[in-house]
């Protein structure tokens, strides 16, 4: 299949882009999936209501068809279309941050295809906080069930050259709105019990949650690898970088001594760490992720690094470890699960 890609060169101005997003749209609307734009990464749409297109999402990414996709609308009147039972709590927090990085599991009404939900009870849903986005998803009339847009096991994709690397050949479009602004994925929180769980940490902190609507519980997968998930997606490796990577929770020395000792033996070694601290290493390759002060930052660039060690020839990556808190909370789940949970501590 023939890849055709519309690059938007101003996402701000409507007019100069709506010739393409009219193409994107009309194929979307004819059962193809095309990629596009959000604010965290890109996503791979298809039209939730048509369970032929959606199934082309599960082959085009080698997705297991049991982790089920979220559903993407531009305007809140569509979202009782397809949940009911929508408690006062995820009002408040639609009130505060939609559009935007914050996915909510409701109770599902029906009215799209079981290959979305993957026939659970409930529908995840959120409105993507991205003018190219919005436009689509308004433009085809339709709920786009969007995954991000890499294949599985791939970090996601934060530029559209990602999703070119990935899935060229595989779909029927991308639409290249430049780079993502947050880097890792939505917050998913399900909002189905009286507390609220985090499903899944991003974009959205718990913290800022809180302060709207009192305490929320966190999934105890997130903390114990050994728990069954409560989100299918959960119980995935993610992506797993090519040579093993390792999380040192504890000081720049200590990290070096660690590199210092892999080297001697031979061994090519690279470091993930932060522009204020890349000077610091002497390693194979140092590839500075952000910066610690500002964590949005590292969040950012974060899969793009990730893609990068990938393209190096070293055989292992020690990465520096980052506060759990605020959006830190994603960059460390995202972190943990590329490293299969290795962490070494300082003594
Ligand atoms: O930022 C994002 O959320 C991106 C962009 C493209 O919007 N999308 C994304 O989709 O990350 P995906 O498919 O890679 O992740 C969806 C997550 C998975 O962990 C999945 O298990 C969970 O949402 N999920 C979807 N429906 C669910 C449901 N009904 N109950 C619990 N978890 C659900
Ligand atoms: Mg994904």
């Amino acid at each position: 299949m023939e890849t055709k890609i519309w690059i938007v060169d101003n996402i701000e101005d409507k007019s100069q882009f709506y010739p393409q997003i009219s193409q994107a749209a009309q194929l979307l609307r004819a059962g193809e999936i095309v990629a596009f734009p959000t604010e965290t990464v890109y996503g791979l749409g298809a039209n939730a209501t048509n369970t032929a297109a959606v199934e082309k999402i599960f082959s085009a990414k080698g997705r297991p068809s049991d982790n089920p996709l979220i559903v993407h609308i531009a305007q809140l009147q569509q979202l009782e279309e397809f949940a009911t039972d929508i408690p006062t709590f995820a009002y408040q927090l639609i009130e505060r941050f939609w559009p935007g990085p914050l996915t909510l599991v409701l109770k599902a009404k029906g009215n799209i295809s079981e290959k979305v939900t993957a026939g659970l009870p409930t529908v995840a849903v959120r409105m993507p906080n991205h003018p190219i986005a919005l436009a689509l998803i308004s433009e085809c009339g339709l709920p786009l069930a969007a995954p991000s847009a890499n294949l599985s096991g791939r970090p996601s994709p934060t530029t559209a050259k990602h999703v070119y690397d990935d899935l060229n050949g595989r779909i029927a479009g991308i639409v290249d709105g430049g780079e993502t602004g947050v880097g890792v994925e939505s917050t998913v929180l399900d909002c189905t019990e009286e507390i609220p769980v985090i499903l899944r940490p991003g974009g959205v902190t718990k913290e800022e949650i809180e302060q709207v609507i009192g305490k929320v519980r966190i999934d105890v997968a997130l903390e114990d690898k050994t728990a069954a998930p409560k989100s299918p997606g959960m119980k995935y490796t993610h992506y797993a970088p090519k040579s093993p990577l390792i999380i040192v929770a504890g000081s720049r020395t200590h990290l070096q001594h660690l590199v210092d000792e892999q080297r001697k033996r031979g061994m090519k070694v690279g470091v993930l760490t932060t522009e204020e601290n890349q000077h610091f290493y002497q390693a194979d390759v140092v590839l500075p992720c952000g910066r610690r002060e500002d964590l949005h930052t590292v969040a950012a660039h974060l899969y793009e690094v990730l893609r990068h060690f990938d393209e190096t020839d070293v055989e292992l990556i020690y990465s520096e470890s980052f506060p759990a808190e605020g959006i830190g909370a994603a960059i460390m789940n995202r972190l943990k699960k590329a490293a299969g949970y290795q962490v070494i501590r300082e003594k």
